[in-house]
């Protein structure tokens, strides 16, 4: 039975316009007003709100193992909690242990995500090189649709691969239709600063920010787009945090290199303030990498959004509990890296960045879906309210606020970075394939729902 969205204003990355969408079979069937409806159709009224697709977001870490536990949200939780914030589809890592055969890690994740609540696809990270490396990134891209592969400049003796295994590693991501993508933090220089910051007594989380600066960043993002330059292949810079790192990429793309930029909502509104209070919990609550950054980065972020230097607003989710942050209580370095906050992307998205005016609602779905699905080659399937489009859809009040809090967020994580925030304009209902996931508040999330995307290798 088909399902009707009436009297709201679609709202896609290039126009806008009011229409009534009526999906069928998980996929928009028919655009229009005075639409003719089959009988049976279910018509829910949204008059006076949004008619967005469903957020796409490319960043995520559900169930990842790291740093000697798991991260707190997997593929069920973390999915559910996307769709109650309006994101329908999720693209997250494989991690193979480092120079361990990819395919198998691949077949692991695909096995885990299974229960995922929403669509998914996966990029993987390569923290090796070899030959038969080579050949299974080859296989993997050609048969089971892994475009992306992710690459570390930073975690040195663990997932960092040096210059010299990254410039063929580029070249070969070019030769199968390939993009990399790259953590760019300089992991030689976080390695040198945490190991002098220990040596002098410092143990706290503040040691975070101070062993990685922004130059850190700036240098590492430089160096990646230029060893990308050299393969002749487009890169793709996650979670960028400061100005150093924007202007790297706004002078790369000045010179005619094919960069894409990604940020996550914390960079934009938190700062690291947070790093310096005395209450271990709230501060190790903060540690993700790159850190949060001094106030004086946020303009340079949004004005980045608003120039599209950057093209894509993500998570990087990755949760961890109080419990599990304690690691860190004697040792910043043995905190868990990563923050919960696949759930409300587009609430701080919208709230800080549309009602600011920085940002117009086709910005904003350029940024929270339409740029990720054509970056990574799955538009107009995905990040499009049209005929033919899955039905892949938020409907968004402008109106409606709500206060974001631990308490009563869907995510299995005891810390909300955006704690307190009273955000206005949220998601009332998500859709995912055309069935009503999140209505006003009732989270209807069905384990095992969604379904593994595969995203065509690049031709040109
Ligand atoms: O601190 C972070 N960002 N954790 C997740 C893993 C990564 O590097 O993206
Ligand atoms: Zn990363
Ligand atoms: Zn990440």
């Amino acid at each position: 039975m088909g399902i009707c969205l009436k009297g709201g204003t679609v709202v896609n990355a290039d126009q806008s316009f009011k229409a009534d969408v009526y999906c069928e079979n998980g996929v928009i069937q028919a655009v229009g007003t005075s639409l003719d409806l089959p009988a049976g159709t279910e018509v829910i009224d949204v008059s006076g709100t949004y008619i967005m697709p469903g957020g796409l977001d490319p960043h995520t870490h559900m169930q990842l193992p790291s740093m000697g536990t798991v991260s707190s949200d997997d593929y069920f939780t973390g999915t559910a909690a996307a769709a109650a914030g309006g994101t329908t589809m999720i693209i997250d890592y494989v991690v193979p242990d480092k120079s361990a055969p990819m395919t198998p890690a691949y077949r692991t994740w695909r096995e885990w995500a299974e229960k995922s609540a929403v669509d998914y696809s996966f990029h993987i990270n390569v923290t090796a090189w070899s030959d038969s490396i080579a050949e299974e990134m080859a296989r993997l891209t050609e048969e089971e649709g892994v475009n992306t592969y992710k690459f570390f400049l930073s975690a040195k003796g663990a997932l960092m691969l040096p210059d010299e295994k990254l410039l063929p590693a580029f070249v070969h991501c070019r030769k199968i239709g390939a993009m990399p993508e790259v953590h760019a933090e300089n992991g030689d220089v976080v390695d040198y600063m945490q190991k002098k910051l220990r040596a002098e007594g410092v143990t706290a989380p503040i040691g975070h920010p101070m062993s990685r600066p922004p130059i850190v960043e700036g240098e590492a993002t430089n160096r990646a787009i230029m060893l990308a330059s050299m393969a002749g292949c487009p890169i793709y810079i996650v979670h960028m945090s400061c100005r150093e790192a924007v202007e790297a990429v706004r002078r790369a793309q000045a010179n005619g290199i094919r960069v894409y930029g990604e940020t996550v909502p914390g960079y934009l509104v938190v700062d690291d303030s947070v790093y310096a209070s005395p209450d271990f919990t709230f501060a190790a609550a903060h540690v993700l990498s790159p850190p949060f950054r001094a106030k004086e980065n946020q303009e340079p972020l949004w004005n980045a959004l608003t120039a599209k230097t950057i093209s894509v607003v993500a998570t990087d989710h990755c949760p961890f509990k109080n419990e599990q942050k304690r690691a860190g209580k004697g040792d910043f370095t043995k905190i868990p890296n990563g923050c919960g906050t696949v759930e409300n992307r587009l609430d701080i998205l919208w709230h800080f960045g549309v009602n600011s005016k920085r940002l117009t609602p086709n910005e904003f779905v350029a940024l929270t879906s339409a740029n990720a699905a054509r970056i990574f080659n799955i538009y107009p399937k995905k990040g499009y309210i049209g005929v033919g489009a899955d039905a892949d859809i938020v409907v968004w009040d402008p109106k409606k606020e709500k206060t974001i809090s631990a308490k009563t967020h869907h995510m299995n994580v005891d810390a909300n970075i955006f704690e307190g925030i009273t955000v206005k304009g949220c998601a009332v209902y998500t859709l995912s394939h055309g069935r009503v996931v999140y209505n006003n508040g009732r989270l209807q999330a069905e384990k095992g729902a969604g379904r593994y995307v595969k995203r065509p290798k690049y031709t040109a």
